[in-house]
């Protein structure tokens, strides 16, 4: 046998240890570890949700969700439809056309507001792209404009590194979909006038519905602001130039599911009970950091994010970097097949706008234990096609 056949032999061993949750999807994510369907035994279910007893859970997730990210008291926070994207959708559909915008995208989802903005609103934008795996020049943004970024690029990786770079004293607003972000990361909520995001990422809940918060400043432009275009009832924050206060107590636009509700209610608690937002952030980021580790002493395979300061904490983005890859998206197609089929790990494969390779999640709910589990199995998967390959050759 030569070296070469040995070594391949070796590593195509499986190793012994098995994640105990092979679940590292980016969306919905990973549940908390203490999830049970029992534990949401207590949901409202058959009741109106403008009953007391609903109306009093969503007001608790409102409340939750303000005191485990530290949102100050005079932000307003509501829970809208349609998930991230319902909540984006209506910051740029009622806020945007009152001043310039300058759009921030790097990878698919804010590629997506682009499109909305300069296509559908059809606003005077400034758009500033980058490539997957990079950032734009965030020194060059220019806040007498309402700027839009997505804090956390889910589809890259690739997140801005803090908020020091928006202005305390911007003219414009700042939008940020930070639904990759919020309870993984440090959110600045005085340089952020709209942020976004939905259950089902970082805390690991149900999708449907969205989170809408609002600074001040972005209540007085909803006040103050009447787009020149008409609104559907379901993007609708305000009546009569005043804020609708209703949706930010937790009567909400139209009917929310009561067990998504509970569901949520229930992440809150268990979030709490792992230290809260600092918790959540050391849990995401010792997640993260074992990925880091296993990249740093393997050469076949990188972070996607080019610099270490915006590597995100939660999605990370890793592409192979091996000559012998004959065709990069087949490879890492087949490296993440190969896992499944072992149910080491779920839907790992790179989204599919992205370059070729694999996307962890490495959120708060994932177990540390899982990410060092699964990843001596990416070595054997890797070493295990390398082979599959040169044989096919
Ligand atoms: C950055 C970003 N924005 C928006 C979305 C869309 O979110 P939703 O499906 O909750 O509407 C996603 C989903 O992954 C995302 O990662």
């Amino acid at each position: 046998m030569t070296i070469e056949q040995t070594a391949s032999r070796d590593a195509a061993r499986k190793p012994d240890q098995r994640p105990a949750n092979p679940r590292f999807s980016s969306g919905p994510c990973a549940k908390p570890p203490t999830f049970e369907l029992t534990k949401l035994a207590d949901a409202a279910l058959g009741r109106s949700h403008r009953a007391a007893v609903g109306k009093g859970k969503l007001k608790a997730a409102i409340e939750g969700t303000r005191e485990v990210l530290g949102i100050p008291a005079d932000y307003k926070i509501g829970i809208v439809p349609a998930s991230d994207t319902g909540a984006v959708e209506m910051a740029l559909w009622s806020l945007l056309g009152e001043r310039k915008v300058e759009m921030l995208s790097w990878e698919s989802f804010g590629a997506g507001w682009v499109t909305d903005v300069v296509k559908q609103l059809k606003i005077e934008a400034e758009i500033k792209t980058a490539d997957y795996g990079q950032i734009v020049d965030l020194a060059t943004v220019n806040f007498a404009n309402d700027v839009v970024f997505t804090w956390n690029g889910t589809t890259s990786g690739v997140r801005v590194p803090n908020g020091d770079w928006i202005a305390d004293d911007r003219q414009g607003l700042t939008i940020c979909d930070a639904t990759s972000a919020a309870f993984a990361m440090d959110l600045p909520w005085d340089k952020l006038d709209v942020t976004t995001f939905s259950w089902q990422k970082v805390l690991g809940g149900e999708a449907a519905h969205g989170m809408l918060i609002l600074s001040p400043r972005a209540v007085e432009r909803l006040e103050s602001y009447t787009p020149a275009w008409p609104l559907p009832k379901i993007f609708r924050l305000t009546k009569g130039g005043k804020l609708i206060d209703g949706i930010f107590t937790g009567a909400t636009i139209n009917t929310p599911s009561m067990l998504a509700v509970e569901d949520y209610l229930f992440a809150l608690d268990w979030a709490r009970s792992v230290g809260g937002l600092h918790g959540l952030i050391a849990r995401a980021d010792a997640n993260a950091g074992a990925v880091h580790g296993f990249c740093a002493q393997n050469d076949w395979i990188a972070n996607l994010a080019a610099d270490d300061a915006t590597q995100s904490n939660t999605s990370v983005c890793l592409k192979f970097t091996d000559a012998r890859i004959q065709d990069g998206a087949v490879f890492a197609k087949a490296v993440a097949r190969r896992l499944e089929a072992e149910s080491i790990a779920l839907d790992i494969g790179a989204y599919r706008d992205a370059p070729a390779g694999l996307r962890i999640w490495c959120g708060g709910t994932v177990e540390t234990s899982d990410i060092e589990a699964m990843l001596p199995w990416l070595a054997w998967a890797f070493e295990a096609e390398i082979a599959a390959q040169t044989v096919a050759a």
